[in-house]
């Protein structure tokens, strides 16, 4: 098992309300295994994702990553797991905006608690080219479109061959065109890895390029209401 979540709550207090946003969040991933999150606006899925990645604290249950319980292990040791075995794409990219295209690439290679990347500069160009923005490389951030820069996020997230890649709506601002190419790029590094993927996304033929989709709704993550019409594919081994 290289994720798994058991019991998983969080909730948020806004004053005297409680947002009870994950009440009973249950998940199991092998090594290899490529999972489609889906989701109405609010249900969660961000808040999953953040909770699966070391990010977020949950108000109870666990999530353990290699053995390890992610929220058990001080703060130093989160941020060694995280760095070393989890990518992440963020929803609304979090590129650093005095960076270039090339540097946000590279930043993960620079963490000294990650494992030492060969020849980093040769892994930037190899995946600016994969995502379609080699010729982009010393843009700045505010020097790109949103689905520049999402691609960038998704370059950077899989900078450090990540183990486990967290992807939040990852083509979520693509034309069908460009987004149909970052998939294939995604899907094939992923493969290529053997990584971990789960994917949040709100289009049905994106989730449906995954083994699984499960949907989270009303705080819990379960098989998706009408789910025999997306056709999932063969569970790879893992
Ligand atoms: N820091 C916070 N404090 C209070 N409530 C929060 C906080 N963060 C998120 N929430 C609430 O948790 C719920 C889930 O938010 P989340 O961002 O995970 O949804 P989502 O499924 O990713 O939605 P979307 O598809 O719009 O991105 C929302 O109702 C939101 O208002
Ligand atoms: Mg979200």
């Amino acid at each position: 098992m290289v994720l798994a979540a058991a019991g998983l709550v969080k909730e948020y207090h806004l004053g005297r309300t409680l947002v009870e946003v994950l009440r009973d969040v249950n998940l199991e991933l092998c090594r290899g295994e490529t999972l489609a999150v889906i989701g109405a606006s609010g249900a969660g899925k961000s808040t999953l994702l953040h909770v699966l990645g070391g990010l977020e604290r949950p108000s109870g249950g666990r999530v353990r990553l290699l053995g390890d319980d992610l929220y058990s292990v001080s703060a130093r040791r989160r941020n060694y797991l995280r760095a070393a075995h989890i990518g992440f794409v963020f929803q609304f990219y979090h590129l650093l905006p005095e960076l270039d295209v090339m540097e946000n690439v590279g930043l993960p290679a620079m963490n000294a608690l990650a494992p030492a990347v060969e020849d980093p500069e040769d892994r930037v160009r190899e995946l600016l080219t994969a995502v379609g923005l080699a010729h982009r490389a010393h843009h700045l951030p505010m020097e790109l479109s949103g689905g520049e820069q999402q691609r960038v996020a998704l370059a950077r997230a899989l900078m450090n061959r990540p183990d486990i890649l967290l992807a939040d709506e990852p083509t979520g601002n693509l034309d069908p065109v460009t987004g149909g190419q970052v998939l294939e790029a995604l899907f094939n590094l992923v493969a290529r890895e053997n990584q971990t993927l789960v994917m949040v996304t709100h289009n049905a033929d994106v989730a449906g390029r995954c083994q699984r989709v499960l949907e989270l709704q009303a705080g819990r993550l379960q098989s998706p209401a009408g789910g025999e019409k997306i056709c999932l594919k063969q569970q790879g081994e893992g």
